[in-house]
């Protein structure tokens, strides 16, 4: 037997490796639960209210109320901007947004939660700048952080739907159960190292275009499809040359991501603004048909749309370059690894698990 058909044969994804009080992804259902609340639930009160249930559910020391946290990270990004700022040429010029923001985290030493979110935001924001040849703007430290950090990137002031269009986009991705980067940075907590090699961890796997990777290519796509009419034969001609179609599918769900419907009330707020017109329709048409094709291709295999579709719509239409999606995936989803960081220290066992050897019998 191949050694791929050996893996799905086993089911060795299936393996429970911690116990966990943060979230739970329910793949039959199709439900999220974080902190005990459902994600419908969530997207509604704002990204700091979630990040202090996350934190108090994961036993992360710091702020315990939003205002609290609101607070302490508007000083933590003042102190990452002066940080990330001295230390510039060691991550910025990186062309890989991914590998700049790694080698930030990478630098930083001692760091807090929040300085960890906020030096997340902070480099985003900072290597977006630099590359649209603009300069960095300073941190407002009294600013709601979503607002502060799409100032940041964009250059200017964000309207309210702008922010809360945000806000809903990183409260859906800021924690998802046992995903690979939340599992990276438990695996290197659990061997008694600190956060930031966790975290530098995370990212690296983040990077991967089968997890945080997904977005701007789904744009690619988009833009290569042009219009609604299209998309039969261009999906066609990609699953016959062997290539997958990004933002559909999904290792845990059986029926569609509920973060797509959870993108799904950040678009309404924008398509309120007029925001996202063309383009999201576009994309159901796109979805529609990708899912029509790949049920036929794999009837028992259930193949909808992931977070990434709809994150890639989103995003566009606040005005982030899609050659930083994952970055901005990263600054939702560091709330989510802080809290396991902070669960898994508290566990304090060496995550160790067996592979099953498959290679020769010794002579
Ligand atoms: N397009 C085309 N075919 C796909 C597919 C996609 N997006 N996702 C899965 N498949 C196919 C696989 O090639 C496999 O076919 P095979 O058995 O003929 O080789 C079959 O469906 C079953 O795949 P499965 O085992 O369920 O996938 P997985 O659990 O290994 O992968 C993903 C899950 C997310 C990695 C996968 O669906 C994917 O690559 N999606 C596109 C990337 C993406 O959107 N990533 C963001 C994830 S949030």
């Amino acid at each position: 037997m191949e050694l791929r058909e050996r893996v799905h044969a086993d089911g060795l994804d299936q393996v429970i490796a911690a116990h966990t009080a943060i979230s739970d992804v329910d793949g039959e259902r199709g439900r999220l639960v974080l902190a005990g609340r459902s994600l419908d639930e969530l997207a509604e009160v704002g990204f700091e209210a979630v990040v202090t249930a996350l934190w108090q559910a994961g036993g992360v020391a710091g702020p315990t109320e939003p205002a609290a946290l609101s607070a302490a990270l508007g000083a933590a990004r003042v102190r990452a901007d002066r940080e990330l700022r001295a230390r510039r040429d060691a991550w910025v010029h990186l062309s890989d947004p991914m590998d700049a923001l790694r080698a930030a985290v990478a630098g930083l030493t001692g760091a807090e939660p929040v300085d960890l979110v906020a030096t997340v935001a902070v480099a985003t924001a900072g290597w977006i700048r630099t590359r649209a040849d603009a300069p960095w703007l300073d941190p407002d430290a009294t600013a709601p952080h979503v607002a502060d950090l799409l100032r940041l990137a964009t250059g200017t002031a964000p309207s309210p739907a702008m922010t809360d269009a945000l806000a809903r986009y990183l409260v859906t991705v800021c924690d998802h159960g046992m995903n690979a980067s939340t599992f990276a940075a438990r695996v290197v907590t659990s061997t008694g190292s600190d956060a930031v090699s966790a975290v530098v961890a995370a990212i690296g796997a983040l990077k991967g275009p089968l997890h945080g990777g997904a977005p701007g290519p789904v744009l690619d796509m988009l833009d290569a499809i042009g219009e609604p009419e299209a998309a039969h034969a261009w999906l066609v001609a990609e699953l016959a040359a062997g290539r997958r179609i990004m933002g559909m599918g999904h290792r845990v769900y059986r029926v569609r991501d509920p973060r797509a419907a959870a993108l799904e009330s950040a678009l309404a707020v924008l398509e309120r603004h007029g925001a996202v017109g063309r383009r999201l329709a576009l994309a159901r048409a796109v979805e529609r048909e990708a899912t029509t094709l790949l049920t036929a291709r794999h009837p028992d295999r259930a193949l909808r749309a992931n977070v990434e579709f709809y994150t890639a719509v989103v995003l566009e239409a606040v005005g982030l370059p899609r050659g930083a999606f994952a970055c901005v995936f990263a600054c939702g989803r560091v709330a989510g690894w802080l809290a396991h960081i902070a669960e898994q220290r508290a566990c304090g066992r060496l995550i160790r698990p067996q592979s099953r050897y498959v290679g020769p019998a010794a002579a």
